[in-house]
């Protein structure tokens, strides 16, 4: 043992050691239960009678946006919901509040509710840290999308006028959200030594959301499809992810493929003169989760995107924004922009097979956004959710 490595560190790098070692079995495993997962066939979801959507209004200003959101999807699916082909089921128990009294990221019981349901809209959920007097506990989105396995996160960007029409394919398992909550210190507290976290890409893994991204690509006539990742200096993860990608790619030899770090498309998308040339999108979770923000914002803002987490049995759908909670601290909650969470119901109809119904919503929530879009800003003066679903509800019933 070196003299700076005293026994206590010593102990802690034999303990780390051992973690690191379970963790490489586990998701060794999970590409393994990956691959079997794929030679499976798909789901029945079109030939169901009836499909159950579990509605979860999360915290902060999600039940404000929730609320307007029912009732406009009361008023659009009126006749589904008549003949019993649509069912909408209220999840109870995901509070903030509820989550922390049961010390877990989504109680139990919330699990089995949603195990009744074949897709979700859920409203933004408030990720528990030690301040909030309970338990360090993980996002309840990060916790769901890996329970169900909802491996691709799918993000629309549009903005017509400037001629943007971006779909991106997010990974939506692994990178660093695959341990982000078992990282390694070595010493006591921050400040006391070092600290490490893991980044995770498996084969299968890459494999399956470089499929749905050219799949998709194939399935609605576009033509290119980017690769964006930071190969040139994560190596291993990174640089087996866009291998991967282009070896997809060769089953897709209509499609256009191209690669691009992170970095430089962070510059691409705001650079005018050749972001219209960006189709879709497909990239490994953590960059996507960026990288999505920022697309959002040049569309209006992240109060404006939608978000689908796709896997092969179950769905979600929500709002790509957070909670807010100043915003009801501050008393401005009805300020808050539903369309986020409008524009995930259009990814949500899509995905159960009423494209009409889709098609009609998109409309109504584009009107709305027309219409006040620019001055739903979220801050005192701006105008209100009320008024924005207002105009949806109004411009479904003129169409
Ligand atoms: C998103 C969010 C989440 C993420 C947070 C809430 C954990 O930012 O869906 O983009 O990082 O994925
Ligand atoms: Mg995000």
């Amino acid at each position: 043992m070196s003299n700076i490595i005293d026994s206590h560190v010593e102990e802690q790098i034999r303990s780390a050691t051992e973690q690191f070692r379970a963790m490489l079995v586990e998701q060794y495993e999970r590409n393994a239960r990956i691959a079997e997962e794929a030679g499976r066939s798909a789901d029945d979801r079109d030939n169901k009678e009836c499909t159950v959507i579990g509605l979860a209004p999360g915290d902060g200003i999600g039940p404000v946006i929730m609320e307007k959101t029912k009732a406009v999807l009361d008023r659009l699916l009126e006749d589904e919901i008549a003949s019993g082909r649509i069912e909408f089921r209220e999840i109870t128990g995901f509070t903030i509040e509820e989550r922390l009294a049961a010390g877990e990221t989504v109680p139990e019981n919330v699990l089995s509710q949603l195990d009744q349901c074949d897709v979700l809209l859920k409203g933004p959920t408030t990720t528990p840290n030690a301040a909030m007097g309970g338990r360090n506990l993980e996002s309840a989105n990060v916790f769901l999308r890996k329970r169900f396995d909802l491996f691709a996160n799918v993000r629309p960007v549009r903005i017509p006028e400037k001629n943007i029409d971006w779909t991106f394919f997010r990974e939506n398992t692994e990178g660093e959200y695959a341990l982000g909550s078992k990282g390694i210190r070595l010493g006591d507290k921050a400040g006391d030594g070092l600290s490490v976290d893991f980044k995770v890409t498996t084969a299968e893994g890459s494999r399956r959301i470089a499929k749905a991204a050219f799949d998709f690509a194939r399935e609605n006539g576009k033509k290119r499809v980017s690769i964006v990742t930071k190969a040139n200096i994560m190596k291993k993860t990174d640089g087996d992810f866009q291998s991967i990608c282009l070896e997809v790619a060769k089953d897709y030899p209509e499609i256009t493929v191209d690669t691009w770090f992170v970095d430089i498309m962070a510059a691409n998308l705001v650079n005018k003169d050749i972001r219209d040339g960006f189709e879709v999108f497909v990239l490994p979770n953590l960059y996507g989760d960026i990288i999505t923000d920022e697309a959002a914002q040049i569309q209006g803002g992240v109060g404006t995107a939608g978000s689908a987490n796709i896997g092969s049995r179950f769905a979600m759908f929500e709002a790509i924004h957070g909670s807010a909670p100043r915003m009801v601290e501050d008393g401005i909650a009805h300020l808050a922009n539903p369309a986020s969470l409008m524009t995930a119901c259009v990814l949500l109809l899509r995905h159960i097979g009423l494209a009409d119904k889709a098609a009609a919503l998109e409309a109504a929530v584009k009107a709305a956004d027309d219409a006040i879009g620019a001055e739903m800003t979220g801050l005192p003066g701006g105008r209100t959710c009320s008024e924005f679903a207002e105009i949806v509800g109004k411009s479904l019933l003129d169409n």
